[in-house]
């Protein structure tokens, strides 16, 4: 079982469009997936009503969605986790007690960031963030991906300098085109690996950085038990 955090306190950079599209493709691998929603904003809820529709006829969204707030998601998530093979939690864009309760019982917190250096900055914010979990999460795995990549090349370069500077995150090189296919899939409910037509480029693109994720979870199980194996 793994909590994979789609984190950072910045909106609109493409936290709901990991999270949602993390939990299909985990589905869609044969993992019985609950998707907490602790954004306020409930985008994460709206998609799922969205794709219950949309999925109807094949028995609904195929993964469980909760709404939680607060201290709850911490708790609720816990003890929910022992139900799921893995859970994806899709935080609001803000340092609330949401994000801090998230990260407190993440395996996997994944940020992403745009090409603009004025959005790399909050990355700082996080990694001040994430020194102060890491004393009470030991399995806790951080990276950073960049999302909404251009097409042209130089702002992607120096927003990835930038991230790859920061303390206690670590960058992961499968970033996300600027692609319409990822909003067009999102307001059909769907993954982008599910939209008609395909965008091999898009779909490419999310199964490789899923793929990075699943392994880092194996890194984050491995700390686990190098700190359980460094206690006995
Ligand atoms: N790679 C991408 N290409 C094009 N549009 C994207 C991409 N990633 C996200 N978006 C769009 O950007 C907007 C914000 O993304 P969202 O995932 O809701 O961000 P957040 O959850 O961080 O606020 C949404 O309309 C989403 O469809
Ligand atoms: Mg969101």
């Amino acid at each position: 079982m793994a909590i994979y955090v789609s984190g950072g306190i910045k909106g609109g950079v493409g936290k709901t469009t990991l999270a949602t599209n993390l939990a299909i493709l985990l589905t869609a691998k044969g993992r019985d997936v609950l998707l907490v929603d602790a954004d306020d904003q409930e985008t994460a809820s709206d998609f799922t009503m969205v794709r219950n529709e949309t999925m109807s006829d094949l028995g609904g969204a195929g993964y469980t969605a909760v709404k939680l707030h607060g201290a709850a998601i911490r708790n609720d998530t816990l003890r929910l986790a022992t139900k799921y093979d893995d859970v994806v939690i899709d935080v609001g864009g803000r340092d609330s007690a949401g994000q801090r309760a998230a990260l407190s019982i993440a395996d996997i917190y994944a940020i992403p960031f745009l090409p603009a250096s004025f959005d790399v900055w909050t990355l700082e914010k996080v990694s001040q963030l994430i020194q102060e979990a890491r004393p009470f999460n030991s399995k806790l795995v951080t990276v950073c991906f960049l999302n909404r990549a251009d097409a042209r090349g130089q702002d992607n370069e120096e927003a990835v300098a930038i991230a790859r500077d920061i303390d206690g995150l670590t960058y992961i090189d499968a970033p996300l085109g600027n692609r319409k296919a990822f909003r067009a899939a999102a307001s059909q409910g769907l993954s982008v690996t599910e939209l008609k037509p395909a965008d091999p480029k898009a779909t490419a693109e999310i199964n490789a950085l899923v793929q990075r994720l699943i392994e880092a979870c194996a890194i984050s199980s491995r700390s686990q038990s190098d700190a359980s194996m460094a206690s006995v």
